[in-house]
């Protein structure tokens, strides 16, 4: 009997990194899973590989950033597997070229990442909600990031986007609840995806290294067991919480690595 035995799962942006990790995962412990992306092919390419393994998936187009689009994957999912009992609004856009500080952030891009990673949350509950309730219950995860919860020099948008979803997941827990739907998010910190390997500069790596509790990266298998549970009645109890999922990244004083080394010096 695997942990979401049973269940259905639509989640969105699956086709690669903590989409796709969670959509694998989810469907080894049982789940019928729908993979929804803009990169349709890569989508039913995975679904394929799932089915190889033995799990239930199938994928669909799927474009985050428009309304009719995120109805119309909620309604495959149904119409496929009958119901829609586990949601996970993934998808998230950043863009470090355009989503600048906040004299000189393009405002076409604030409305952009507010659309695709906070409503985007709003509207694909809001369509799955309805069929979780006939279903008598369900789970709702949201992917936020460490960037709801500190200011930085760039990406003003994808921080305030994220918050928004950190709080509207919140929103949703309370709305909700009652009918047994629970609605939790993950935060992740740097995770090591195939993209963000191909993206990231060794310098780059390096920081986060020193600044990261633990000697290592995060890996969206990390993100997607996090996901898994909030996913599962494991959870049962817990609702409305953000899981923050980043190596200990944010959790200390900021400027404990500088002290270490100044201690070190003075050995
Ligand atoms: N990787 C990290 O370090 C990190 C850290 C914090 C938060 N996050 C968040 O995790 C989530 C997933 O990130 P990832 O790193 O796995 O991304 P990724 O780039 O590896 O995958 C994103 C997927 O979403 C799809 N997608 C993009 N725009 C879409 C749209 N409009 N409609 C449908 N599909 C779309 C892409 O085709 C891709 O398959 C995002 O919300 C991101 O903000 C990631």
């Amino acid at each position: 009997m695997g942990r979401v035995q049973g269940k259905i799962a639509l989640i969105t942006g699956a086709a690669s990194g903590i989409g796709l990790a969670t959509a694998q995962l989810l469907a080894k412990e049982g789940a019928k899973v729908v993979l929804a992306d803009y990169n349709v092919e890569g989508a039913k390419a995975e679904a394929e590989n799932i089915k190889a393994l033995g799990g239930e998936a199938v994928g669909v187009f799927l474009d985050a950033s428009k309304e009719e689009s995120i109805k119309e994957a909620v309604e495959f999912t149904v119409s496929e597997y009958g119901t829609i009992t586990i949601l996970y609004n993934n998808v998230g856009l950043t863009n470090l070229h355009k989503d600048l500080d906040v004299v000189n952030i393009d405002l076409d891009e604030w409305d952009r990442l507010m659309n695709v990673n906070a409503k985007s949350v709003l509207l694909g509950s809001r369509f799955a909600i309805p069929h979780m309730i006939k279903a008598g219950g369900g789970s709702i995860i949201n992917t936020a990031s460490m960037a709801a919860f500190a200011g930085d020099s760039v990406r003003s948008a994808y921080g305030a986007s994220k918050a928004a979803v950190v709080n509207l997941t919140r929103y949703i827990a309370a709305q909700y609840g009652k009918d047994k739907i629970r609605c939790n998010a993950v935060a992740p910190g740097l995770i090591l995806t195939p993209a963000a390997k191909g993206n990231m500069p060794p310098a780059l790596l390096a920081i986060f290294e020193k600044y990261n509790a633990l000697p290592y990266h995060g890996e969206a298998e990390d993100i997607g067991n996090t996901v898994l549970f909030l996913a599962s009645d494991e959870s049962k109890f817990i609702t409305g919480q953000t899981i923050e999922v980043e190596g200990g990244h944010y959790m200390a004083n900021p400027s404990i690595a500088d002290f270490q080394a100044l201690m070190a010096q003075s050995k």
